[in-house]
């Protein structure tokens, strides 16, 4: 092969590829239209109902793997972890339709408050978005009644979101702690 051909066919590879300079085998830049990120995002607003059930034994949707640290601030239960896989529903009551799942963890995070770090994915069922998923990382203070988390990415149709996560309290029962939330989920997203 002639080095004239050979030099174009590699600069038409490179334009194929969307490869912009140099591509070492470990690390190159791409041209973002590559990942379809030249597009107008879309500001998506999903609405729904977590429900945190603690108190119903083997049908709990969240336990306690790491119980309260006693030397701590035992009235802020430091320590704490739990892990859920709580269903998420399309109103408020736990029997609504089923639009998806929260599986993830939290953990109590301060000595004077009850203040939780929330680790979460939105796993969702409905029609496009079934399959993809939205990650919530973010603090959130049990004595607020409102408050946002944010969204640090996600996956499927959610690769590259951002945004944030409204969380309002629904319904709390301070006995047994079981609790429903109203979420309103603003991402923007590219697909
Ligand atoms: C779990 O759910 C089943 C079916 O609804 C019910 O019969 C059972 O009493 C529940 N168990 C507890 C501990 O709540
Ligand atoms: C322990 O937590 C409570 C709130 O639940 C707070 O009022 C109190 O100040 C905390 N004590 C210390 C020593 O931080
Ligand atoms: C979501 O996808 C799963 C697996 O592909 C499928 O079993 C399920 O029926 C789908 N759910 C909806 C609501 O389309």
């Amino acid at each position: 092969m002639g080095t004239k051909l050979f030099h174009t066919l590699l600069l038409l590879s490179y334009a194929l590829s969307n490869v912009i300079g140099e591509e070492t085998g470990f690390v190159g830049t791409l041209h973002p239209k590559s990942l379809g990120l030249h597009k107008k995002q879309t500001l998506s607003h999903f609405k729904f109902y977590w429900h945190d059930i603690v108190s119903s034994g083997a049908n709990s949707t969240s336990a306690t793997v790491i119980p309260p640290l006693p030397k701590y601030n035992t009235s802020t239960s430091f320590g704490m972890v739990n892990v859920m896989d709580n269903p998420l529903t399309l109103g408020p009551e736990m029997g609504s339709k089923l639009v998806g799942r929260a599986e993830g963890f939290y953990a109590l995070t301060s000595q004077s408050q009850i203040n939780l770090l929330m680790v979460m994915n939105f796993a969702l069922f409905e029609g496009k978005y079934n399959g993809s998923t939205i990650t919530i990382v973010g603090r959130n203070a049990v004595s607020e009644n409102e408050k946002d988390i944010p969204v640090v990415g996600g996956s499927g149709i959610f690769k590259f979101a951002k945004g944030y996560a409204h969380a309002k309290t629904y319904f709390f029962d301070p006995k047994t702690g079981d609790a429903t939330t109203e979420y309103n989920v603003y991402v923007l997203h590219n697909e």
